[in-house]
């Protein structure tokens, strides 16, 4: 039996999917199951990766755990879920980490949060593989309100290109880690094929959408209100906008050969990505 956390969420609905696929057994952890809106065989469980118990509780039966945590409390939750897995002798945990995280010179705060969390997988005990994706392709769905509205993508930092990746093809990295031998204390670093700015990415979405397509680069304060405005916590909305300015450095540009090395299929494309969502993108009228 497999633990998914972040069961709900982009990449765990993703991986979720092909472990299912795979004809693996999969318990997956929601703070709402009632809202989680799985599929019927998978069994859903009421945990906050906050609260230790919980936690143990949802480890119960399980051999392998996907760890999955966001924002400022990864370093505690991570601490939490490493310890629990543990202590129900969990042969396997993979962590979804930040391709920066690898990056020494980053110091703001998403990869150090992720560089603690790490830590705690990598004492625990438990054998374990981290994977380190760059920037998610589904970050562009944050444009899709103004290409409906606006035909236009509003986005700081123009001119920084990073080498986006398919959560689909994360999910397929942390299935491999977590259904096949070998995997034990490596770190993989993940992208898509090639690296793309924002304006190329509007390009590619105006072309699989048959409009054109504006790009305007606003400044960081700006862009840092419409997260805020959008509710999310000032504390999360700096440490976005810190790992925004970090496209405009070099190492998020870099394309790496993993999903190919260990899925044995290369990664998806922006375009292909932007296909399979175009509906998102197009109002209700179009
Ligand atoms: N976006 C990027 O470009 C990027 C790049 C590299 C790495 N990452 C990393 O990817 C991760 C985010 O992945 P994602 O986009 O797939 O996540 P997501 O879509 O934001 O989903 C977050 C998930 O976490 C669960 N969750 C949140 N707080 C929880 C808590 N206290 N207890 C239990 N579950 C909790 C939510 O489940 P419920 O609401 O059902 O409880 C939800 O399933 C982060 O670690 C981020 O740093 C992101």
């Amino acid at each position: 039996m497999i633990l998914v956390t972040g069961a709900t969420g982009t990449v765990g609905r993703a991986l979720i999917d092909q472990l299912r696929t795979a004809g693996e057994r999969v318990r997956a952890t929601s703070r709402q199951p009632a809202d989680a809106q799985l599929p019927a065989d998978v069994e859903v469980v009421r945990a906050d990766l906050g609260d230790p118990s919980q936690m143990a509780a949802a480890m119960r039966g399980v051999d392998r755990v996907f760890l999955l945590s966001t924002g400022p409390a990864i370093p505690e939750h991570d601490a939490i879920v490493a310890r629990a897995a543990a202590d129900a002798g969990v042969e396997r945990l993979v962590k979804l980490s930040s391709g920066r995280t690898g990056d020494d010179t980053a110091t703001d705060p998403i990869p150090t949060w992720h560089r603690a969390g790490e830590q705690s997988v990598r004492t625990s005990g438990v054998p374990w593989t981290i994977v380190r994706p760059l920037g998610f392709m589904s970050n562009a769905l944050h444009w899709a309100g103004t290409i409906r509205v606006r035909g236009a993508v509003y986005a700081p930092y123009g001119q920084g290109r990073i080498a986006v990746i398919d959560p689909r093809d994360i999910a397929a990295v942390a299935a491999v880690a977590l259904t096949a031998d070998g995997h034990d204390g490596q770190v993989y670093t993940l992208s898509g094929p090639q690296a793309l700015s924002p304006g190329e990415q509007t390009a590619v979405l105006g072309e699989v959408l048959g409009r054109s397509l504006e790009f305007v680069e606003v400044a960081p304060e700006q862009a840092r209100q419409a997260i805020v405005e959008h509710g999310v916590p000032a504390e999360m909305a700096d440490a976005i906008m810190a790992l925004r300015a970090t496209a405009l450095a070099a190492f998020t540009s870099v394309v790496h050969d993993t999903v190919e090395r260990l899925t044995g299929a290369p990664p998806r494309t922006f375009r292909q990505w932007a296909i399979d969502h175009a509906a998102e993108f197009r109002s209700a009228a179009a």
